[in-house]
């Protein structure tokens, strides 16, 4: 079987490392625009189009199947690609909320999503968390600039500038504590390093691993 993955650019890489391990017999095939990242930043109906864009594309070749491993497509535009094109579709909110609400309903019940401002300003972690279990807290922060950084390889924890600029998103999440943190956007599995020392979390859920466990087993 053909599953196409597609991003704004590297950072659906993650998702896709981990959807080869778990399906090494499969054709994949990955795209990224790199000449129009970062996606976060633009407006939903930008980020429709470019959807549905890709999807054609991933047709030509012929998939079968579509993991979307970009937290910023999946919260603004999976509903329209599901509804325009006759194919399986995986985004990587539902998978990764619902890995992060099993945690924290086991623990104190606090979340941290970090994601684009698109992801975060469309409110779909949010949702995706408080239909497994309405109880949860959950706190988001836009973390724009981490998208670059992944992009231009700024992503080891020594990094000065990386670190400086996670402090800035970060540091007003210290007394939050939270259980899980969700790494919404699947470029900023590469900083994971970068997020741990600023701010350190039990759990850092990957979104595009956990889209990619979705996919093999749907596929499988
Ligand atoms: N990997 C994309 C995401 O998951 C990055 C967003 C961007 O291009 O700004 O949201």
């Amino acid at each position: 079987m053909r599953i196409g993955i597609f991003d704004s650019g590297l950072g659906g890489l993650t998702g896709y490392r981990a959807l080869r391990e778990l399906l090494p017999t499969h054709d994949l095939i990955y795209f990224g625009d790199n000449a129009r990242v970062p996606y976060g930043t633009k407006s939903g109906e930008v980020i429709c189009r470019f959807a549905l864009q890709h999807v054609r594309f991933l047709l030509s070749q012929r998939v079968e199947a579509v993991l979307v491993a970009c937290g910023t497509v999946s919260s603004n535009a999976l509903e329209l690609l599901e509804r325009t094109f006759p194919l399986p579709f995986v985004g990587v909110v539902e998978p990764a909320a619902r890995r992060a609400a099993e945690i924290a309903s086991q623990k104190s019940g606090k979340i941290l999503v970090l994601g684009t401002a698109a992801t975060v300003g469309s409110g779909a972690y949010e949702k995706a968390i408080h239909a497994v279990d309405p109880a949860i807290e959950v706190r988001s922060v836009a973390c724009p600039m981490f998208v670059p950084l992944a992009e231009n390889g700024f992503t080891s924890p020594d990094d000065l500038a990386a670190v400086e600029i996670a402090k800035r998103y970060l540091q007003p999440y210290e007394d939050f504590a939270p259980d899980a943190m969700i790494l919404g956007c699947t470029h900023f599995p590469l900083l994971s390093g970068v997020i741990a020392k600023v701010l350190p979390a039990p759990v850092q859920v990957s979104a595009g691993e956990e889209a990619a466990k979705t996919m093999a087993e749907k596929v499988r």
